[in-house]
């Protein structure tokens, strides 16, 4: 079982990595592989919408997206965490979802597999933001359930923080942190 974390945020050490930390320190406790991605320190475009991957599925921008097409492909499980910027995700993050155009023309134009296979794949979401508003993680549920059903990765849950804004205010959150290390080991349990 391979679980891949997917950091978002580009402030290292922030809630949202310190919540997908233990989340992978939950799932590596159920004995998965775990490998954890951090969009920031990583050099991706975006999505040029030239179309080129209709022919075969394959995104023709040689960046670090191409190592993330093959980390998703070996993963079992995903896990994308990332901070409420502007009401959606981060950009860091909305860079990758966009670049997996490339799987959607693999699934809905090549009619293949997005990912390669057929394996049964769950995902988590992890989102902090620091407002208090109702409809806060609407926009990035929006997006990554999308991102997911392209992918043929079954929505597992998520980790929603609103209230937390200040680097590593999720500590003092009381029970956030062992939810997160509880929603790992669940994920590759289940
Ligand atoms: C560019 C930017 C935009 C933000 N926009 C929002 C927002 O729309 N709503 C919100 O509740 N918090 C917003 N925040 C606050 C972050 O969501 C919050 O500080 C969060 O705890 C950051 O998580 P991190 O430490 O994982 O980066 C924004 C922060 C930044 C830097």
């Amino acid at each position: 079982m391979r679980v891949l974390g997917i950091a978002g945020s580009p402030r290292r050490g922030g809630n949202t990595d310190l919540l997908l930390a233990e989340v992978m320190k939950g799932a590596a406790a159920e004995g998965a592989e775990v490998k954890t991605i951090v969009l920031n320190d990583l050099d991706m475009i975006p999505c040029q919408h030239c179309d080129a991957c209709f022919e075969a599925g394959v995104c023709k921008i040689k960046d670090d997206m191409q190592m993330i097409y093959r980390e998703l492909e070996k993963a079992d499980r995903i896990v994308l965490a990332s901070p409420v910027h502007f009401m959606g995700v981060s950009a860091q993050a909305k860079i990758m979802i966009d670049r997996c155009q490339a799987l959607w023309a693999r699934k809905y134009i090549l009619k293949v597999p997005p990912l390669g296979d057929r394996r049964p794949r769950k995902g988590l979401f992890i989102a902090v933001g620091g407002m208090k508003l109702a409809n806060l993680f609407e926009p990035s549920l929006a997006i990554v359930k999308a991102l997911f059903k392209v992918l043929d990765i079954e929505y597992s849950g998520d980790l929603l923080f609103p209230g937390v804004d200040q680097k590593g205010a999720i500590k003092n959150h009381p029970g956030a942190l062992k939810q997160a290390f509880l929603a790992g080991q669940k994920l590759v349990a289940e």
